[in-house]
């Protein structure tokens, strides 16, 4: 098995600019690649968040190579509020997330994420709750249409759900290439390229670990933590999560058009904004890394800033 190779890693540490004595979250270990860097940057000290245990595991390795300045910690980013007090932290001079999943969990057929290999249709990072088996199984059609249109932007929708209704009536759905089977007999063959089946996965993975919803609880608890001048830095790939991470800094920074909910409430009520866009605009990745590793193509990085301290209250 191949390992992960972390994207844009140099525009990451030049943006969470760690220095030695600092305090900083990675919220998505992930293989371990951003902690190491920034670990080996600067003698700070870092907490480290993952869902799936297996990476949790492959991390003792990592926290060996830098006594006493890693801790891993199994559990959600949403949840990092309760996780860092649990750990006795207060502030924070950064957090960074790099969102979806790893190369160690996408190359595993047995964890069922990936269309192109033969595995149970699992999708779970946690490796437990309700897998992607369950969902196509189970649902009524119209939400499973709702849930490929909504998080995988599928035209075809409808007609997918139909056809897996269908399909699972005949019997039930429990592997990858099942699925794929089903979506390719309904589907037209994508001029692009792209394999017909790769939204609906997209969809029915976002689905199964509630990937929005995590993204939306992480902001906004991650601004809570930050000391003044600490950042917050993350990495999306594609078009629903960066929309939602440019939303919430845009209104943390006193400049997107309407109120979000998830925008702590005291620093939405400052005369002054509490925080500050270090680039207006996403940064990508540049040609060099997009050859040589093309899942980074689709990456954006947006970077927020807190400026002074604001007595933020839940959201
Ligand atoms: C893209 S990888 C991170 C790679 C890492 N930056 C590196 O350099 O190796 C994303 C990781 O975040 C984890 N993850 C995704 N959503 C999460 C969440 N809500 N809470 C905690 N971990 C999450 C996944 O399990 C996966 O291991």
């Amino acid at each position: 098995m191949s390992g992960h190779i972390p994207v844009m890693l140099t525009e990451v540490l030049q943006t969470l600019a760690p220095r030695d004595g600092g305090m900083y979250l990675d919220g998505t270990f992930g293989g371990g690649g951003y902690a190491s860097a920034i670990l080996s940057s600067a003698a700070c000290t870092l907490y480290a968040i993952d869902r799936d245990p297996d990476a949790i595991a492959r991390g003792a390795a990592v926290a060996a190579r830098f006594p006493g300045r890693l801790h891993l910690v199994q559990g959600r980013f949403g949840d990092m509020l309760e996780l860092m007090r649990e750990q006795g932290v207060g502030k924070l001079d950064g957090v960074v997330l790099d969102l979806g999943i790893s190369s160690f969990q996408i190359d595993q057929a047995e964890r069922g994420f990936s269309f192109r290999f033969d595995g149970p249709l699992d999708m779970r990072m946690e490796k437990s709750g309700p897998s992607a088996a369950d969902l196509v199984n189970k649902l009524p059609e119209a939400e499973l249409a709702d849930i490929l249109w909504e998080l995988g932007e599928e035209r075809h929708s409808r007609r997918i759900a139909r056809t897996i209704v269908a399909a699972r009536a005949e019997q039930p759905i429990e592997t990858t290439s099942q699925l794929v089977r089903i979506i390719h007999s309904c589907m037209p063959r994508d001029p692009s390229g792209q394999d017909s089946a790769t939204r609906s996965f997209q969809a029915l993975r976002l689905k199964v670990n509630d990937e929005l919803g995590e993204v939306e609880r992480g902001l906004a608890a991650a601004v809570q933590l930050l000391a003044p001048g600490g950042r917050l830095v993350v990495v999306a790939f594609h078009s629903l999560e960066d929309r939602l991470v440019k939303r919430f800094m845009q209104q943390a920074a006193g400049r997107g058009p309407g109120v979000s909910r998830y925008v702590p409430v005291a620093a939405e009520r400052m005369a002054k904004p509490a925080f500050r866009l270090v680039s207006s605009n996403a940064l990508r990745p540049g040609d060099a890394e997009t050859s040589a590793n093309p899942r980074a193509r689709s990456a954006r990085l947006r970077v927020l800033e807190k400026l002074e301290e604001a007595t933020c209250s839940a959201p």
